[in-house]
């Protein structure tokens, strides 16, 4: 099968595109035949080897944790899926490889794709709509009238986490600049800030919540704009700043020192709950997404879509943190 591989870590010219052995498919693994896979932050992070010391990829690794495309085979205890369906998934980082012809996902982590949407926007959706879903609702708590601030709404996460919120009957403030505005106010922002011209701690006083996508140099400003007793959720770390000035062990401890600071920090001075996130791969979950997608509550938005040989201009692309909604590679036959 033909992918997207790297031999090692380094900038986005590490990529090769070329044939590699098709993957182990065990007996609660489903083969699928990728026609699109969505491109992450997070990957651009492990190819430059930000996450080194704690996610280590045998080499040569397919990277990729997003994926939509049709089911080929099923492993011996797999009954949900039969071949044919259409799916999509985001892999846990143990298990990722989207960046390829033939991907083997855990059956846990699959659920069909809405039959509404194309390859290319099902597979933006997996990492991304978990991501804002488990920050919104599973560590955040959101509830019908409550505040809330997305930061960098008009990125991947935040795309979909202004969708979620208003779906959940928030009250919603989400940051981009001036170009982004109008994305975020049709998207269901009932107050987008331009980060360039206000102070966001300033407009959306007395938040429930903040989810945070932009890393420790906002934390201080997200305990500002958080009411006592309210969360922020914290999607960045500065994972990749901390270990390019001290190296993978010495910036991953720094880093860990620095959230628990920022977690008693908020506790202490407001009473605020600060919580470093990850994202659960649920297939259960997805399929609710799946369903919000169909009852029109939630619409993919798709920044640009890239062939597979191209791979290394779509994280050239991610790098610069500029995307409207999601990089999505296309492996269409
Ligand atoms: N913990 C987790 O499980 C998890 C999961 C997913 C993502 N993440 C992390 O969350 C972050 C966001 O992910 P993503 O996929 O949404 O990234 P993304 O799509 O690359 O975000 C790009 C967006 O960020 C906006 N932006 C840049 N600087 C900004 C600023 N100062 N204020 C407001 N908006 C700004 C840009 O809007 P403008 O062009 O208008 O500035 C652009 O639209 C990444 O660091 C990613 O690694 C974490």
């Amino acid at each position: 099968m033909l992918a997207a591989r790297i031999t090692g870590y380094g900038d986005s010219s590490v990529f090769r595109v070329e044939d590699a052995p098709e993957p182990h498919v065990g007996p609660r693994d489903v083969l699928v035949r990728v026609r699109a896979a969505g491109v992450n932050p997070v990957d651009a992070k492990i190819r430059g080897g930000a996450q080194r010391a704690v996610m280590r990829p045998p080499m040569p690794a397919i990277l990729g944790m997003d994926l939509a495309g049709d089911v080929v085979r099923v492993g011996a205890q797999v009954t949900d899926f039969a071949p044919g369906d259409k799916v999509f998934a985001s892999p846990s980082h143990r298990r990722m490889g989207a960046y390829a012809e033939l991907a083997s996902v855990d059956v846990s982590e699959l659920a069909r794709m809405p039959a509404s949407l194309s390859y290319v926007e099902a597979a933006s959706l997996p990492l991304a709509a978990l991501t804002a879903w488990d920050a919104l609702v599973r560590r955040g708590h959101l509830e019908r009238g409550q505040r809330v601030l997305v930061q960098a709404g008009a990125g991947g996460v935040g795309t979909l986490a202004i969708q979620l919120a208003k779906h959940l009957g928030a009250e919603v403030f989400a940051t981009a600049s001036a170009k982004n505005l109008e994305l975020l106010a049709e998207l269901g922002a009932d107050h987008p800030i331009d980060y360039n011209a206000e102070r966001y701690e300033e407009v959306a006083r007395g938040c429930d919540l903040v989810v945070d996508c932009l890393g420790p140099e906002h934390f201080d400003r997200a305990l500002e704009t958080v009411r006592p007793g309210g969360r922020v959720i914290a999607l960045t770390t500065g994972l990749p700043e901390a270990v390019a000035q001290r190296g993978p062990w010495l910036g991953t401890l720094a880093v860990g020192l620095t959230l628990a600071r920022y977690a008693l920090v908020s506790r202490v001075r407001k009473g605020v709950r600060f919580i470093p996130m990850a994202r659960k791969s649920d297939g259960a979950a997805l399929a609710e997404i799946a369903a919000l997608v169909e009852a029109g509550a939630v619409r993919p938005v798709v920044d640009s879509v890239f062939p597979l040989r191209d791979v290394a201009r779509a994280h050239d692309r991610i790098e610069a943190g500029r995307s409207r909604g999601k990089l999505v590679l296309s492996l269409a036959a």
